[in-house]
């Protein structure tokens, strides 16, 4: 009788593994976009249709916590570990910084890899370039067409920083000359849907969109998208917000060409998608390109929540419990084995990791995994933030408390175009699978997605003189400090948080090589640490080694 009961077990196991192909997994992330860009967060302003009703049709992940700066929020979704155990918490990658996320590390696409998934990078890295070995060819991606620094004009793909200047832009090792002057987003756009057409089902896709869209560029136009785009946005009065809203709608749009080549090509209904921003965005202050956090408390390379808590939804006809808001606690890093999960991996071979593997969590809408996040600590810049329940801890802050407020609060107005989503190429293309909800339940999950914080009794806190405490439950705005009125909590915490510090990996940064500007190459960023400056010929190359 045990027998036969096993046997049966196994061949329904099988049976199951016979007909579940594994999923294909596309992820796009948009690089700085705020809290309350997106129309599903409550946002009149800009209307991104597509993004909504690929949120609205999933699951809107409400407490999705990201590392607060680019570098570190990519290697923790590459590697499912803090950025503190990757030597990575501090700051990003210069393109002339000869260092990268360490070799040692496997990540998702090497593991994907080993599953028979077809592996693709667009767009930005912002990994490592300094030898071939960090590009992402070289880490399990079967091609890339993008960048590999922090950012790029959205036209003449330059990036100048920390006094350089030189072009970024390739398809796999070849520069990509030929893509001079056309607008970053399209190009993206059209690689991804290419992509997606020639892709042959009969093994998984796995297809990486990393936008440099909402990034700022350049300092001579920061904020670049095609003129007519603006014109949407005429009843935004601030130029640059105007602008902003042209490069995002872009962007959304390019969600919807996605949604609809995978559908188009029959791959959609077997597909997870994944759409987050990297870190919360630029707000004010240091790479501002007019977002909004808005009304979460901070920007960009802050550790308040306008800096770590992401942007994020997550779609898929086999998640079990579509269309909805999950408030479960999750980071970053629990891609990693959450993904490698779903597409059949064996989870309990990822030792060593700080993700975990959150997909019943989410399919069926059962309790997190996590209970706490790091969101980091930096001894350079003596910042430190972790959560534990709803309880958060933050000690120190960045820029000397320059850009600690709530910024752009008047970014609520204007009209919600529910019809634009209905209509929205995504919706089209998830209404094919019967998973678009009608116009009632999208108005009660966007109400359940929108944060509303009271300014009441307000309770200051200076995060450079003592660290405070907040219940971000109750107060996800971060108005009220009780460090004085919960010690017993807050010892608690900075137990914790020490102990947390004694498995830190010191910071990897090295100073940029002056050998690495692009003016001693052509005007290029490139992996400059293969090759040798010739003395006689200082702009010549003496030894090549191309990837
Ligand atoms: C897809 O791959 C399978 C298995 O490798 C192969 O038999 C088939 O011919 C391929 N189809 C196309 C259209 O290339
Ligand atoms: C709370 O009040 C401050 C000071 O008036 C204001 O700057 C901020 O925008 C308000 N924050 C929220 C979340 O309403
Ligand atoms: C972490 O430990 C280092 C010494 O190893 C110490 O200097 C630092 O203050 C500690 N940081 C926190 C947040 O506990």
């Amino acid at each position: 009788m045990l027998l036969l009961y096993v046997m049966l077990a196994s061949a329904l196991a099988l049976c199951d593994a016979l007909v579940s192909n594994p999923p294909n997994i596309v992820l796009i992330i948009a690089d700085d976009l705020g809290w309350d860009d997106v129309g599903f967060h409550g946002s009149n302003e800009i209307w991104t249709p597509n993004i909504d009703a690929l949120a609205y049709a999933g699951v809107i992940l409400q407490h999705h916590y990201v590392a607060p700066i680019c570098t570190p929020s990519r290697a923790a979704l590459m590697t499912g570990k803090y950025p503190i155990h990757t030597g990575m918490q501090h700051g990003v990658i210069y393109g002339a910084e000869p260092r990268g996320l360490p070799l040692s590390e496997k990540i998702l696409p090497q593991y994907l890899k080993e599953l028979g998934y077809k592996t693709h990078l667009i767009g930005k890295w912002h990994l490592g370039s300094y030898k071939k070995e960090y590009l992402p060819r070289h880490r399990g991606f079967d091609s890339h067409t993008g960048f590999i620094t922090g950012k790029i004009d959205m036209y003449d793909h330059t990036n100048a920083e920390k006094g350089m200047w030189g072009f970024d832009f390739r398809r796999d090792s070849a520069v990509a000359h030929d893509l001079f002057g056309k607008y970053a987003t399209d190009i993206y756009t059209n690689e991804a849907v290419k992509v997606i057409r020639e892709h042959n089902g009969s093994v998984p896709l796995f297809l990486m969109v990393a936008h440099s869209a909402v990034h700022s560029g350049n300092p001579y136009e920061p904020i670049r998208a095609p003129e007519h785009v603006y014109d949407k946005f005429n009843h935004i009065k601030d130029r640059q917000r105007q602008k902003f809203a042209g490069v995002l709608w872009k962007l959304d749009e390019s969600v919807g060409k996605v949604v609809e080549a995978l559908q188009t090509n029959g791959l959609l209904h077997n597909s997870i998608i994944l759409f987050t921003t990297d870190n919360g965005g630029a707000a004010a202050g240091f790479n501002s390109n007019a977002a909004s956090n808005f009304p979460l408390r901070g920007v960009k390379n802050t550790l308040w929540e306008g800096g770590v808590r992401g942007v994020s939804a997550l779609f898929s006809p086999r998640l079990v419990s579509n269309s909805r808001v999950a408030t479960q606690q999750l980071h970053i890093s629990d891609w990693l084995p959450t993904l490698y999960g779903a597409a059949g991996g064996d989870v309990s071979i990822l030792s060593n990791i700080d993700g975990f593997n959150q997909w019943e969590t989410l399919s069926k809408d059962l309790k997190s995994k996590r209970s706490s996040v790091v969101h980091n600590i930096d001894e350079n810049w003596g910042i430190a933030a972790i959560t534990i329940d709803q309880w958060k801890l933050i000690s120190g802050t960045t820029y000397h408390g320059e850009w600690d407020g709530w910024h752009n609060s008047n970014r609520r107005d204007g009209e919600y175009k529910i019809d634009l989503i209905m209509q929205s190429t995504a919706a089209r293309a998830i209404a094919k699978l019967g998973l678009m909800p009608d116009k009632n339940k999208i108005m009660s999950i966007r109400d359940a997605a929108s944060v509303k914080c009271s300014n009441d009794s307000v309770i200051i806190c200076k995060p450079l003189e003592a660290p405070c405490l907040f219940n971000i439950k109750e107060d996800p705005c971060e108005l009220r400090n009780l460090a004085e009125s919960e010690p017993e909590i807050l010892h608690k915490m900075l137990t914790e948080l020490s102990e947390v510090n004694r498995t830190v990996v010191p910071p990897n940064n090295k100073p940029v090589d002056p050998h690495g500007d692009p003016k001693y190459w052509g005007q290029l960023y490139f992996n400059f640490g293969d090759f040798e400056l010739s003395n006689s010929n200082p702009t010549g190359i003496k030894s090549c080694n191309n990837s």
